[in-house]
């Protein structure tokens, strides 16, 4: 019965364990990687701002939203919404949203995780020298080879995927805890050195007024899905990574405090990485609309040019492999913790998650090299399932999760949970959720789709 699975996986230390995780599920390739290449495609300062506006007014009310549903559930996404749905008396489909969930965690880990690959293989490249005094154009041969090789690639995705299973076999708070508590803040120690590298470049002041310089000419309904998708794939949201861990917060942590933390950190982070890697574009001529390569093709120029730049790339890839690695591991959890709720052992769960998303994944092995002129719908086999997962699959959870418990939870349970001593705070958050968070996200779907 659902009473006896309640609270099995354990507890997190303290508050500030659960914003280590949460950061840590927050903080990966979406920032580093995946936001500055989506911002070059889409334009730039019109899409940061449609980016942001997504972050404020559907990202933190959802997240606070689906934490809130974790630490009540104290279970995996299934067997919460399933018991949420039958306590609150809302319709069955409700139910589904842990679903849904775990299936989009499977698409996701599989293009996370060999992208994730790539940054194991820049781990090896810094390391060799290969980049001291590189150009541009050595930078982009150096990432076109990478992807023209397919075995290579899969290797790598493969050994990502068994460093991600390993930590979760453990057990999420052995393995994540002290990892996370050292490195984070050292990856934020890097970002910082290498925007004093970034603001040295002329192409820096370029680079600012590509980030914020709004434009509403460049803004389509396209780039709005994107934005959307985005906010919801950054903070990790609408699939029930951040519901698992809220399943192991502590009881009287506030929520409200803790998830705006984790978005603020999220978010410099990617602003962060923004404000490093566009200077760098225009100070070399490259191009911003360069899409999954942007970050691989610039950073080695920096790291190239800067005294000790080979020790400094070879941390700062080591470091990115573990935002990502930190990620990955929750974007697992939520099936690999219902399928031990189910009897299975930790360690058999594990290992059937990895291998079918493992599985996936050699279609986006594949995407850039054998398979890169297949393309239906979206593009490639990758672009599809990026698509689908991002800015279809987390924004239809996340507008689930706001209707959920913005009109069928009891208003008393709500408040009882989110327990926050200023009562405008609450309502304030409650109003954001029945209205502004599914109007915005239904808005840009009907916008976005049609
Ligand atoms: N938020 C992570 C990132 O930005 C990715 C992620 C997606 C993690 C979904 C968990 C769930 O890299």
């Amino acid at each position: 019965m659902a009473s006896n699975k309640r609270g099995m996986h354990g507890i997190w230390g303290s508050r500030w364990t659960f914003i280590l995780a949460a950061t840590g599920s927050a903080v990966g390739l979406g920032n580093i990687w995946k936001f500055p290449y989506i911002t070059g495609e889409n334009g730039g300062g019109a899409f940061v701002l449609m980016y942001l506006v997504c972050i404020l007014v559907a990202g933190v009310p959802v997240m606070i939203a689906e934490v809130l549903l974790g630490r009540r559930g104290r279970m995996s996404p299934i067997h919460t919404m399933q018991a949420e749905a039958k306590e609150q008396q809302a319709p069955a489909v409700f139910s589904g949203i842990g679903w849904m969930g775990a299936v989009s965690g499977f698409f996701i880990l599989s293009f996370y995780s060999v992208i994730a690959g790539w940054t194991l293989a820049y781990i090896g490249k810094m390391a060799s020298g290969e980049f001291s005094g590189a150009d541009a154009d050595t930078a982009a041969a150096s990432f076109s080879g990478l992807l023209a090789d397919p075995w290579t690639l899969l290797g790598l995705h493969t050994l990502f995927m068994i460093m991600t299973g390993g930590v979760i076999a453990r057990g999420v708070k052995h393995g994540l805890e002290d990892g996370v508590r050292l490195l984070m803040p050292l990856l934020f120690v890097m970002l910082i050195m290498l925007l004093g590298y970034a603001i040295t470049t002329p192409g820096f002041v370029q680079g600012w007024n590509f980030l914020f310089s709004f434009d509403a000419s460049k803004l389509n309904a396209d780039s709005i899905v994107v934005a959307l998708g985005h906010s919801f794939f950054t903070l990790s949201l609408g699939m029930g990574a951040i519901m698992t861990y809220g399943a192991y917060m502590p009881a009287e942590a506030s929520l409200t405090r803790t998830i705006f933390t984790v978005a603020f950190l999220d978010t410099l982070v990617a602003l962060v990485a923004g404000l490093i890697i566009f200077p760098i574009v225009f100070s070399n001529g490259l191009e911003p609309a360069a899409g999954p390569g942007l970050m691989f093709q610039t950073l080695p120029i920096a790291f190239g040019a800067l005294p000790g730049g080979t020790l400094i790339g070879t941390a700062f890839f080591v470091l990115v492999a573990i935002a990502a690695w930190s990620s990955a591991i929750s974007i697992a959890e939520p099936a690999v913790a219902w399928a031990v709720e189910k009897g299975v052992s930790r360690g058999r769960a594990t290992f059937i998650v990895c291998l079918l998303a493992w599985l996936i994944g050699v279609g986006t092995v594949l995407s850039f090299n054998e398979w890169s002129e297949v393309t239906f719908l979206k593009g490639t086999f990758f672009d599809n399932l990026d698509f689908l997962t991002s800015n279809l699959m987390m924004p239809l959870g996340g507008m689930a999760i706001a209707i959920f418990v913005g009109w069928y939870m009891r208003r008393e349970d709500a408040e009882g949970e989110l327990n926050v001593a200023d009562h405008r705070v609450f309502t304030v958050w409650r109003f954001m959720l029945r209205y502004l968070s599914p109007l915005a996200i239904l808005l840009i779907f009907v916008k976005g789709l049609s």
